[in-house]
């Protein structure tokens, strides 16, 4: 649990629920105004549709036009951006206020990426240069890494990087990783989170402690799963390899110097991260080690570069062309006046198969809240539940729901325009079916087509009737398209950042704090002392499914 400074609870933000601004009131009339007006409808109201919904940024097309909104709902969604007073809270966060209340920290992942070293002060102190000289420490590490420079105790190159680290500390560098497999070198990088001890057994019977270093990565450094599993890990390091041996081939990420160091870490092999870095959106700071030995550093400071542009981006762009603010603002409209419970992202990319796994953490941890800024209950939604897999094999496997089930769920297509290795047989195919599906989620396939198909084939009259129904598509499916030139380092940063502050915006909106996480700390507590019970240490009351459960293992 993080440790609290005074002053605490120092209130920046302001703390109004977005119920109570007269946009919101007007927004709902306004839904049902047009809640019967198919966004196909919507484009024949609007000849000039795409001039509002068509947006263009670097080497980003996002294309917001086929969504259930009309000019009105698109300015009304606008105001309310004004309304919650958003500009204010944006420079609040990138200037480094303590936006994160409820932690007393700012929220300075920006800063990371920053494009320039103007200072950026917390507590008074510029934290530029230190961040940059850890960077820099970080290059020169991963560049003797990965020249071969840097020798296991018995004088081999490292193959192997291993990063252990669950959460935050995993999932952004494990999907980045994945992501730029393509720009990869010659390490293979793996991944180690669950306390499963099959999971840490099952990678390490692969690898040759000669060869491999482990990467801890752990914030806090107390976190149960990464701390059992470094612990196991050192155990089988040093049952083949001497104690001397560990400065060879163990890194920690962390802000607890401390505890990394008692843990037998070098201090040479150890990179600091800061409170103002939250671990869902760490993937920018030290915590990008295995990014960084994976792809270099000059392609981890492409991925940087993107981000720093996109923030740019969403600082300084008006909101009516603002690609996170409008993409926020969309969500909100679909959850809190349409009744949508979740939101799909589909990447058409294997190589981002893991984006939706990521952005679970980062936009539920986030604003999955239901107190507000206020103390109070909200009295409305806030997180959006957040699934998908890539296309095409998504379309292979819940695609039927979202085109003919009864639940609205808006989604993100994210296409590339080119490919990375240059087929451009596959390319095509695969691009087809990324333009189809948005095309066909919002067209449908109404009877009289069914019917016509159902002619051409030579169905009777009598079997068409019992069929039709069937067939039919009622579309009117909402969809954002997002089309990249190419997946690389830089776009990808742009893209993850995007999601970012799309997640900044919600919460602002929302009146709630999206930079703590105290939600997940009751089941953590819990399981320590359910522990102590299995371990036969201690016997605690419990309620009779939890006893008769514990009674069995
Ligand atoms: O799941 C809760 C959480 O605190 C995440 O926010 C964080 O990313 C993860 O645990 C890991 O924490 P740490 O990096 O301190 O081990």
């Amino acid at each position: 649990m993080p440790k609290l400074k005074q002053p605490f609870m120092k209130k920046i933000l302001i703390d109004r629920p977005p119920s109570d601004f007269k946009t919101w009131k007007t927004l709902k009339s306004h839904q049902k105004k047009i809640a019967s007006t198919s966004i196909q409808q919507h484009f024949k109201n609007e000849t000039n549709r795409l001039d509002y919904t068509w947006l263009e940024w670097e080497n980003f097309i996002v294309d917001i036009s086929k969504n259930r909104i009309d000019r009105k709902a698109f300015d009304l969604l606008l105001n309310l951006a004004k309304e919650v007073e958003l500009k204010g809270a944006i420079e609040a966060q990138f200037s480094g206020t303590k936006i994160n209340e409820t932690e007393n920290r700012a929220v300075l992942h920006t800063a990371l990426r920053g494009l320039d070293d103007k200072p950026v002060l917390v507590d008074g102190s510029d934290i530029i240069p230190e961040l940059r000289a850890t960077q820099e420490k970080m290059y020169a590490f991963c560049d003797k890494v990965i020249s071969g420079e840097w020798k296991g105790y018995t004088g081999k190159p490292i193959t192997n990087v291993v990063n252990v680290g669950i959460g935050g500390s995993d999932l952004g560098p494990a999907m980045i990783v994945e992501a730029l497999a393509h720009y990869g070198n010659h390490l293979a990088v793996r991944f180690i989170s669950n306390v499963e001890g099959d999971h840490h057994l099952e990678v390490l019977k692969e690898l040759n402690p000669e060869t491999t270093l482990f990467v801890i990565v752990s914030k806090t450094f107390t976190t149960q799963e990464t701390l059992s599993n470094a612990n196991s890990i050192r155990s089988w390091f040093l049952n083949q390899a001497p104690i001397s041996a560990l400065a060879k081939h163990f890194a920690a990420v962390s802000t607890n110097t401390k505890k990394t160091t008692a843990f037998g870490i070098d201090i040479e092999n150890t990179f600091s991260m800061k409170d103002w870095v939250g671990g869902r959106f760490s993937l920018w700071s030290t915590v990008g080690l295995s990014i960084c030995l994976a792809v270099g550093p000059e392609h981890f400071k492409g991925l940087l570069k993107g981000a720093g542009k996109m923030d740019l981006h969403f600082r300084k762009t008006p909101f009516n062309q603002n690609i996170p603010v409008l993409l926020a603002l969309l969500s909100i409209w679909y959850n809190n006046f349409w009744g949508a419970e979740s939101e799909a992202i589909i990447p058409y990319t294997q190589y981002l198969r893991n984006l939706s796994a990521y952005l679970q953490q980062g936009i539920m941890e986030s604003n999955g809240k239901s107190v507000g800024r206020d103390g109070k209950r909200v009295n409305y939604q806030t997180g959006t539940i957040i699934w998908g897999a890539s296309g095409t094999n998504a379309q292979h496997a819940f695609f039927q729901l979202i085109h003919q089930g009864t639940k609205l769920i808006p989604a993100d297509f994210i296409g590339f325009k080119k490919s990375l290795k240059g087929n451009k047989q596959h390319q095509n195919k695969l691009l087809s079916n990324f333009i189809a599906q948005t095309e066909a989620l919002m067209n449908g396939k109404n009877q009289a087509q069914v019917k016509k198909e159902l002619d051409t084939i030579g169905l009777d009259i009598k079997e068409q009737k019992k069929l039709i129904p069937f067939k039919v598509f009622e579309g009117n499916k909402p969809t954002n398209t997002i089309l990249i030139d190419k997946l690389t380092p830089v776009s990808l940063g742009g893209l993850i950042a995007l999601y970012e502050h799309k997640i900044f915006v919600q919460g602002i909106i929302w009146n709630i704090y999206s930079y703590d996480q105290w939600g997940v700390e009751l089941g953590k507590q819990l399981a320590s002392e359910i522990l102590e019970e299995i371990e036969g240490k201690k016997l605690s009351l419990h309620d009779p499914s939890t006893s008769k459960l514990l009674s069995k293992i």
